[in-house]
């Protein structure tokens, strides 16, 4: 997908005041409460058995981090983002059998932790352009897939 120079303004703009830790951990935190079976895949990270326990896991918030900063990649390469993503696509799909529709529902909490966070700045337009880039790495990630 093509991003536009103010999209791009918009996508630049609000990930420079992401804190990646922040954001991330509470990101992957809420995939793993809200679509329960999401946790599947994330058996070895110890206990998920209460909303709580998956807020304060040391490996949820970890790895929540990670997958966020590899976003960062893609904020970087917005002009290439598919290229970006074709190991990490490799991975999800050939190693970890991750079903692509979870890329959207992370893409789904991620937009709400977003709100959440910064409130009236994340305005119509910065939220469209947000969606924009999340689409563009969910695509990007299912490319593997066959
Ligand atoms: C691992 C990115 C979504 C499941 C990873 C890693 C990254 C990453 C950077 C680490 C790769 C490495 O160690 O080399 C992303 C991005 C996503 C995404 C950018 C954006 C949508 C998901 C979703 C799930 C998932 C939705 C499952 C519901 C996993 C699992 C691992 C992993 C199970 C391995 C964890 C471990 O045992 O260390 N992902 N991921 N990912 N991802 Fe994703």
């Amino acid at each position: 997908s093509d991003f536009t120079q103010e999209e791009k303004q918009f996508i630049v703009n609000l990930w420079s005041k992401i804190d990646v830790g922040q954001i991330g951990g509470e990101a992957l935190a809420r995939l793993l409460i809200v679509y329960p079976w999401t946790q599947r895949f994330f058996s070895s990270f110890g206990n998920l058995s209460s909303a709580s326990a998956i807020l304060h896991n040391p490996k949820v918030l970890a790895h929540g981090k990670k997958v966020l900063t590899s976003f960062g990649d893609a904020v970087k390469n917005l002009d290439h983002i598919n290229e970006t993503f074709a190991h990490l696509s490799e991975l999800h799909c050939d190693k970890l059998h991750v079903d692509p529709e979870n890329f959207k529902l992370l893409g789904l909490v991620l937009i709400i932790i977003l709100a959440l966070h910064f409130g009236k700045e994340f305005t119509p337009a910065s939220q469209a352009a947000w969606q924009k880039l999340i689409n563009a790495v969910a695509h990007a990630l299912s490319l593997r897939y066959h």
